[in-house]
């Protein structure tokens, strides 16, 4: 079943009834102000970090779910209701959402009167701004009565969701004409506010919710609203928040627009009074008179389209496939730049308060996001480098506005050296600039100790040899790309998080995942180090592979597939001797996609055993069989109930490394089968079984031993939304940017026969026709109408346009 539909020429996903599975949400915002907003107006917004800096509260968990974030009221005579829908759950005469790129556009209907709600970041502004037209299609006069309600964040939204006896005492609030001011702390050390105003003169306002709504009030119920009288409450401590209410009067026929702006607004220390006891309002007014007329605004809405445009036609596809082409073409590169934007911090499953910035997660989603903008790649490799401690170990996490690491999640991921170098590569690949391997960057931010990037680098791939158990195989730590394979940890107590808790000290767990991803890294790493000058290093990192490889196929070898790691004890994890958990994707996929066992038939089998006992409908299982009960041994995997997460789960962003690795064997039927499986615009039809977004992808989808199978949870932070853009554009349709030329390899199977892709890198522009006939043994290119040898098309001057032709 279908709740809207694509449009694909405005680039927007249009939701048709308020209804929907679950609250459908888009992201506003690119640089350093965000807003989540559902397709009923939930959510809320931030200044550059969903922990410290959070506008608006919001309850998560709540009941009704996603109440909050901002909401506007309708009076219309003794008639009030809520045009997105929510809070009121108005009976509506019509309903559209439309989500679009950094736009958000909200229509609803009732008596004769339409009122429409557009939403956008302009570009360079630290605001939230609102568009509001109303409409009367009726052949009466309507006098309406308007009221907007924002709610506050005390700011930090943890401590705003637990310490009360504190922040009962301490919300303030300034008024000047029509615009509201929350200015809580700024009295002591903050030296920002928050400014809620509107293009008009208003008839009152309210910033006391208890005042507003009614002590015992929900906000489908706001007593002021149906009361028709704004109280002009100031608020003094409780919670504080910000309401206008507009009069309008409105011909048949007539509409009017008003501009609606949510700022966050920054003060110098020495500028912080306009007088004592005043706050300085002076940006704040600056703000407001950017988007006093309705054309200020509609001139951002432009300028954020003309922006994505140019965005996006830095790679795109034309094919038959009309799914096919809005995924590659908007929405999963758009997913790529809210997930490069928010790593895991803050959607409607992660709640901006307990997750910072992964350092596996950001080097993954580089991988998506590199091309789109490669200036902003640069500045986050060097941020994610900058945390990296002098023996190549990382912390996991680090915050967005410190650039930190973050002490409280700790270390010891030991997959997460080499993510680095993975990143690393993605970058220079896309744009030559190996410069920026001899940046100077420091260890764990320390300025005092720092040493070039491909120093770094080299720190990674040496620790993970540094830290080889019994087989030879890489010591897996606290955990590897899967954070729930604890192998390490026996926790035993409830109270205590898998991810933090004290490990046993052990040097037998080891993970043959990340001996795949060493082999994979490898040959990137090695090129990196010739081209700086160390041929020496560069040897020895091909032999540490070669060694590697022989290490996996010796002792990660199970007969039909690989296994998954070694435990603490030495036991086999994944292997056909275990009770339940005997085969596991992640070291198939990665372990092909390095191209293990490619030359004796391995590769095929594991990949083979993949598709008899991973694969379903839905998606690829992440393991079978699922645990059935909890093992002290393998730690949080077996946690979870049968089906869903890690223990079973359809963990989308593996899926992609299969794909990955039957373009690897030459099967792109099956790449192109699995792909169709997971990617979001194949799923519109069942979003009554899937439920989030059709738009984007989630992290997991319940698999086939789960009470829900084939219902997604975590919509759009995930790895899965880079690693399957590179799955598709760079190995199914195989166009992807190597250090010396663009690749051309296309690996689609019979499917799509015919398409072109059109690919901007390195200032060259290549048009790429692919006719798919699927007769040669690999692609035959022309280039510029020349026959070429190979696959490997050098890189053009910038300014160029090169013509590709390609048959398969
Ligand atoms: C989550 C984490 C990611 C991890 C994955 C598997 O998506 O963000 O870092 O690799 O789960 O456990
Ligand atoms: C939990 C989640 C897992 C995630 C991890 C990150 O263990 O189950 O998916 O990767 O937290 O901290």
């Amino acid at each position: 079943m279908q709740y809207g539909h694509f449009d694909d020429e405005a680039r927007e996903y249009v939701v048709t009834t308020p209804r929907t599975p679950y609250p459908w949400i888009n992201y506003l915002g690119n640089e350093d102000f965000f807003s989540l907003i559902s397709h009923t107006g939930g959510g809320y917004c931030f200044y550059r970090d969903a922990r410290f800096r959070r506008l608006l509260r919001y309850r998560y968990n709540n009941s009704p779910t996603d109440v909050g974030g901002r909401a506007l009221y309708i009076r219309d005579g003794d008639d009030v209701w809520t045009p997105a829908w929510m809070p009121m759950k108005s009976e509506l005469d019509s309903f559209e959402c439309r989500h679009g790129l950094g736009t958000t556009k909200i229509r609803g209907s009732r008596n004769g009167v339409t009122a429409e709600m557009l939403y956008l970041v302009p570009l360079g502004e630290t605001a939230e701004v609102c568009r509001l037209t109303l409409t009367n299609e009726s052949s009466t006069v309507k006098t309406l009565k308007v009221f907007s309600l924002v709610e506050f964040c005390l700011w930090n939204a943890w401590d705003d969701q637990t310490n009360f006896q504190r922040n009962f005492s301490i919300g303030e609030i300034e008024i000047e004409g029509s615009a509201i001011y929350h200015v809580t702390e700024y009295r002591e050390r903050r030296n920002h506010y928050a400014v809620f105003g509107v293009n008009s003169p208003i008839a009152g306002f309210d910033t006391d919710r208890e005042t507003f709504l009614g002590l015992y009030n929900g906000l489908h119920e706001p007593e002021a609203v149906l009361e028709g009288a704004p109280r002009n409450s100031i608020a003094s401590g409780w919670a504080p928040i910000g309401s206008h209410c507009l009069e309008v009067e409105l011909a048949p026929g007539e509409s009017r627009s008003f501009v609606f702006v949510l700022g966050y607004v920054e003060n110098p220390d020495e500028d912080k009074w306009e007088r004592p006891g005043v706050v300085n309002k002076e940006p704040a007014r600056a703000l407001m008179a950017r988007f006093s007329e309705t054309a200020q605004l509609e001139a951002a809405v432009a300028e954020l389209r003309d922006h994505w445009s140019s965005l996006l036609e830095i790679s795109t596809v034309e094919s038959s496939d009309e799914r096919l082409n809005r995924m590659v073409n908007t929405w999963n590169p758009y997913q790529c730049m809210v997930t490069f934007n928010m790593s895991r911090s803050a959607s409607y499953f992660e709640s901006g308060i307990g997750r910072g910035m992964g350092f596996r997660d950001s080097n993954q989603d580089l991988l998506g996001f590199v091309h789109l903008v490669p200036e902003r790649a640069r500045q986050r490799i060097i941020d994610i480098a900058s945390t990296q401690f002098a023996d190549g170990s990382a912390y996991h996490q680090y915050q967005p506005l410190t650039k930190r690491g973050n002490n409280d999640i700790g270390s010891g991921f030991n997959d997460d050296p080499l993510w680095l170098i993975i990143g690393v590569a993605a970058y220079i690949k896309e744009t030559g600039d190996f410069d920026i391997l001899s940046e100077e960057v420091p260890f764990d931010n320390d300025e005092a100790n720092t040493a070039t990037l491909f120093e770094h680098l080299r720190r990674s791939f040496h620790f993970t040899l540094e830290n080889l158990g019994p087989h030879g195989l890489p010591l897996i730590g606290r955990a590897d790309w899967n954070d729930c394979l604890n192998l390490n940890c026996f926790s035993e107590t409830p109270d205590e998080p898998y991810q933090t808790t004290a490990n046993r000290e052990g040097r037998t767990a080891e993970s043959i995942f990340i001996a795949g991803q060493f082999v994979y890294t490898a040959p990137d790493y090695a090129d990196l180090a010739e081209y700086m000058g160390f041929a020496e290093e560069a040897t020895a990192a091909r032999e540490h592979s070669t060694q590697m490889e022989a290490a996996i196929l010796e002792h990660g070898w199970d007969g039909e597939w690989f296994l998954r790691a070694y435990d603490f004890f030495g036991n086999k994890v994944g292997s056909h001797e275990c009770e339940d958990g005997q085969i596991f994707i992640e070291p198939q996929g990665f372990c092909v996609m390095a191209g293990v066992g490619v030359d004796d038939g391995r590769a095929l089998r594991a990949l083979d055993s993949v598709a008899e006992r991973l694969a379903t409908p839905y998606g690829i299982v992440l393991n079978q069989p699922a645990y059935s009960r909890y093992h002290v041994e393998l730690g949080e995997i077996s946690s979870y109930p049968p089906g869903y997460k890690e223990n079973a789960g359809i963990f989308c962003h593996n899926n992609p490394w299969v794909m990955i690795a039957e373009t690897r064997v030459g099967r792109g039927d099956r790449a192109f089968d699995y792909y169709k499986r997971i990617a979001a615009a194949y799923l519109e039809k069942i979003s009554d079984v899937h439920r989030t977004e059709p738009y984007v992808y989630s992290q997991m989808v319940a698999g086939r031993d789960a009470v829900r199978e084939g219902e997604a949870k975590n919509s759009w932070l995930t790895g899965t939304a880079a690693w399957n853009y590179v799955a598709i554009a760079h190995h199914i349709l195989g166009i992807r940017p190597e250090f010396d030329g663009l690749r051309v390899s296309p690996c689609i199977g019979a499917e799509i026969q015919n398409f072109t892709v059109t690919r901007r890198c390195r200032g060259a522009v290549y048009r790429i026709r692919v006719t798919n006939s699927l007769k040669h043994d690999g692609p035959l290119l022309k280039v510029n109408g020349e026959t070429t040898k190979g696959t490997l098309v050098p890189y053009a001057p910038a300014g160029e346009t090169v013509d590709i032709d390609c048959e398969t």
